[in-house]
């Protein structure tokens, strides 16, 4: 059952903490990442030359937190891939070629195809999946199960968030490996990822905030998401999210691109919901911000706590619990899914059953 929440998204959303909590901790051994009991060796990860992701919406927008984090600490060559674009985009896949694919349900038919393609070229394939003994795990070489338990709202949230943390435990153990990372470094690496549970709970703590923050953006009939780096990967699924469940229209952009044309749509009508996490990329990004304000936007911001000291009290603002800037997509990532929530929920929508989509896509 719901268990007193009103739909299962509010339930899955809560329940993050628990869940990251049951995906990493029997794969941490020693404070280092551990997949032995998963039966997956380590030569996956030192024989490859190149790392594809597979994916399709939400499984796919995991993949692309990865692959920020794989190119920036394991500099190696990596794809991600739509699921249903990757076999007719002539890819360069053999041998040397670990495949992740990664799926809530294990059903869906693009990825199943595209594994099954991949096979075939010579590739090793990884999956990281939530639901035991489903067709794309079955079809795998190797799994990686999320145990988020079972997801029942059409819009994913726990399985999003538990296949971000499998993503940092394959990151920890390829920097081991490689030599990328020394023993202490992939210590450090997995106690940040150990703090997640409670971080997250404080973002759940802070639900009513981001409730008044949903009202600024009920009425919008569009609405942008911008950011930089891992805040723009978050971003297009809080974007996703929002659009599923609510209805608005709703854009991730990357902010320095918006000048390219975007900014055209600007104006009063258009909130913007912006996300600063990323130290290194704050003062761009607020300038980007400056310029949608100034255009008459209203900017709903998400920062992280320890950015937010001087920043222009004219925005409505979340802060967002601090960690090491590159797991920040954690706490921002629990923010963005109650946004979308309290949109759909205070607009009276049947939050669990958005119109015209399923639960399993199983159709090319
Ligand atoms: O079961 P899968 O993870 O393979 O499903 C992939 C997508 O269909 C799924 O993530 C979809 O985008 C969700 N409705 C997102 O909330």
């Amino acid at each position: 059952g719901k268990n007193g929440y009103p739909f299962y998204m509010e339930k899955e959303i809560m329940e993050q903490p628990d869940a990251i909590e049951r995906t990493i901790t029997n794969r941490i051994t020693s404070g280092m990442p551990d997949f032995t009991a998963d039966g997956v060796p380590d030569e996956i990860f030192t024989q490859c030359e190149r790392v594809n992701i597979i994916a399709c919406g939400t499984a796919m927008h995991a993949g692309l937190v990865a692959q920020a984090l794989i190119k920036s600490i394991l500099h190696m060559h990596i794809d991600v891939d739509m699921a249903s674009e990757f076999m007719y985009s002539d890819p360069v896949i053999d041998e040397k070629s670990l495949v992740i694919a990664v799926s809530q349900s294990g059903e869906t038919i693009d990825t199943l195809e595209a594994v099954k393609y991949a096979k075939k070229r010579g590739a090793k394939c990884l999956s990281i999946i939530n639901v035991k003994g489903s067709s794309i795990a079955r079809e795998s070489d190797y799994v990686l199960y999320t145990n988020a338990g079972p997801e029942i709202a059409v819009a994913s949230t726990k399985a999003y968030t538990t296949q971000l943390a499998v993503f940092y435990l394959i990151v920890a153990k390829m920097a081991q490996l490689r030599g990328v990372f020394s023993q202490e470094e992939t210590q450090s690496f997995i106690r940040e990822l150990q703090r997640t549970p409670d971080v997250m709970k404080k973002v759940l703590e802070g639900r009513q905030e981001i409730h008044k923050l949903a009202n600024k953006v009920l009425e919008a009939k569009d609405l942008f998401m911008i950011g930089r780096g891992l805040d723009y990967s978050i971003l297009l699924e809080g974007s996703l999210k929002l659009k599923e469940v609510s209805y608005i229209h709703s854009e991730a952009y990357a902010s320095g691109e918006l000048k390219h044309g975007p900014i055209a749509l600007i104006t009063q009508d258009t909130p913007v919901v912006a996300a600063v996490t990323q130290e290194k990329l704050m003062s761009k990004e607020l300038s980007n911000i400056k310029e949608v304000r100034s255009r008459g936007a209203d900017i709903v911001l998400f920062i992280k706590e320890s950015l937010a000291k001087d920043i222009d009290r004219a925005y409505d603002t979340f802060h967002l619990p601090d960690m090491q800037d590159e797991f920040m997509v954690m706490p921002a990532s629990v923010a963005l899914q109650l946004l979308a929530y309290y949109v759909s929920s205070d607009k009276g929508f049947d939050v669990d059953k958005p119109r015209n989509l399923a639960k399993v896509v199983t159709v090319e």
